[in-house]
């Protein structure tokens, strides 16, 4: 890059002494929002074609910033753009080289707008596409938890409630309850790019512009819905900032769940699945291990985005408005969110294609624990027309008996059962059959083969 006239920030004509170099080392953020440099572009040839359009400047003048851009665009991406820490940000840096490429012209750039509404234009901009790109990579999640849910739909596993055995389900509904939490994450984030749609450009330094400009033709140039109703509000506003830090928080909690729940159902107390060696590493001292560090990896993120999310709410608690050095820090914020989920939603589709059931301990862990009572409560009231209550406290009878003579609930005879209910028949052991009791989940929701059959279908057509 050549020399500019003189080789400072541009702000600083009023500001004689020159900033302290420590200051410019923290004052400058182009190292982080440099990655908004195609937004920025974008931002800008739409800002100098209504400027244009307006007559606020020449074709000739409008002509020569966007070549200007055009040229600063392929430096960039071609990687021959020198980025100067002294001209703080993206915008700064993109300006002055403006000007070094197409001269005192450049100067036009800047007519209506300020620094306050062109970052947050192309913040917004940005989290447009990281939006898509975070929904495709659910989409990717949600696939392969539905592959591997048709896989086990016939797959019995205790479900637990406090981590004790509950009742039976099948491995499928257990992993369907996972495409709820990833669906419900799609939204989060979609509901987000709803509101942020609304275009700031033109709102200027806080209290609009006094140039004959047009907002709505930079809204629709931008892809945005509306612009902004209150200048001062715009340039202050980072509520979609928090938005997008609190939907990948979610996301992030609900990848940290599943991973604790394969951590603990790979650890060899529970052994209910097992991980092929892509995602377990070894110990230095331990021959024998195969550790779920990956696992472990996913749960540990979530500290880091709740982190970012709270530190974006700290900056902006009792922030006065409008603009404050304060706000600078969310691009940084926001691009470590991203990143940290993105690489996590891609360790865990690594994950889910890497691990398998253990059936038959799935099934024997289910078999365990009187995981049948329930049924036969229920069984209980629909045949021998007992109120639930009544048949609670019987049921709790008859597992008090299984428990004291150190056996299982199928493994009573109805001879034992006649003890505590008399007027039960043969009928009643099948309540104990872990597959009866699964399929008479029926109720919408419920666990029962069919159920969740029908769910897979209704998911898969949806992609
Ligand atoms: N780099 C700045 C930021 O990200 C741009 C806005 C600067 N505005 C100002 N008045 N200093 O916040």
């Amino acid at each position: 890059m050549t020399k500019n006239k003189n080789n400072k920030a541009i702000w600083s004509t009023r500001i004689k002494s020159g900033t302290s170099t420590i200051f410019q080392r923290v004052g400058s953020s182009v190292d982080i929002d440099k990655r908004l440099y195609k937004e920025d572009l974008d931002g800008s040839v739409a800002h100098v074609e209504m400027l244009f359009k307006q007559k606020i400047i020449s074709f000739k003048i409008k002509n020569k910033i966007i070549y200007g851009l055009k040229k600063i665009e392929k430096e960039i991406s071609y990687k021959k753009f020198k980025f100067n820490k002294l001209y703080e940000d993206i915008h700064m840096n993109i300006e002055k080289r403006l000007f070094e490429i197409i001269g005192e012209e450049a100067g036009f750039i800047h007519t209506a707008r300020s620094r306050n509404d062109q970052v947050i234009t192309d913040l917004k901009i940005w989290l447009r596409s990281a939006t898509k790109e975070i929904d495709i990579s659910l989409d990717k999640i949600i696939k392969n938890i539905l592959n591997l849910a048709e896989k086990n739909i016939f797959t019995i596993m205790p479900g637990f409630t406090h981590l004790k055995n509950a009742q039976a389900v099948s491995f499928a509904h257990y992993l369907m309850a996972y495409v709820e939490m990833f669906n419900r994450d799609k939204k989060r984030f979609n509901y987000n790019l709803d509101s942020l749609n609304e275009n700031p450009l033109g709102v200027a330094a806080l209290s609009g512009t006094s140039f004959n400009i047009d907002r709505n033709y930079t809204t629709k140039k931008l892809g945005f819905k509306k612009p902004t109703n209150n200048s001062i509000d715009t340039v202050s506003d980072r509520d979609f900032v928090l938005d997008f830090l609190y939907a990948i928080s979610v996301c992030s909690m609900h990848i940290s769940r599943i991973a604790e729940e394969l951590i603990i159902w790979n650890s060899d107390a529970f052994n209910l699945i097992n991980l092929s060696d892509k995602i377990v590493t070894g110990s230095s001292i331990m021959p024998q291990k195969k550790n779920p560090d990956l696992l472990e990896y996913l749960r540990g993120k979530s500290g880091i985005t709740y982190g970012n999310l709270f530190s974006m709410l700290t900056i902006l608690k009792s922030l006065p408005l409008s603009y404050f050095k304060d706000l600078q820090d969310d691009k940084e914020i926001v691009f470590k969110s991203n990143d940290t989920l993105l690489g996590c939603l891609k360790i865990f589709e690594e994950v889910l294609k890497n691990f398998t059931p253990n059936k038959k301990q799935m099934l024997k862990l289910a078999s365990s624990g009187y995981i049948t009572a329930t049924d036969l409560a229920d069984y209980l009231v629909k045949n021998h027309s007992m109120s639930f209550r009544k048949a609670y406290q019987k049921t709790a009878d008859i597992v008090n008996l299984a428990e004291k003579n150190k056996i299982n609930l199928e493994q009573l005879t109805l001879q034992d059962l006649k003890k505590i209910e008399p007027k039960l028949t043969n009928e009643v052991l099948k309540v104990f059959d872990l597959k009866n009791s699964i399929n008479s989940k029926k109720s919408y929701g419920g666990t029962s083969f069919d159920n969740i059959k029908k769910m897979i279908i209704k998911y898969k057509k949806q992609k």
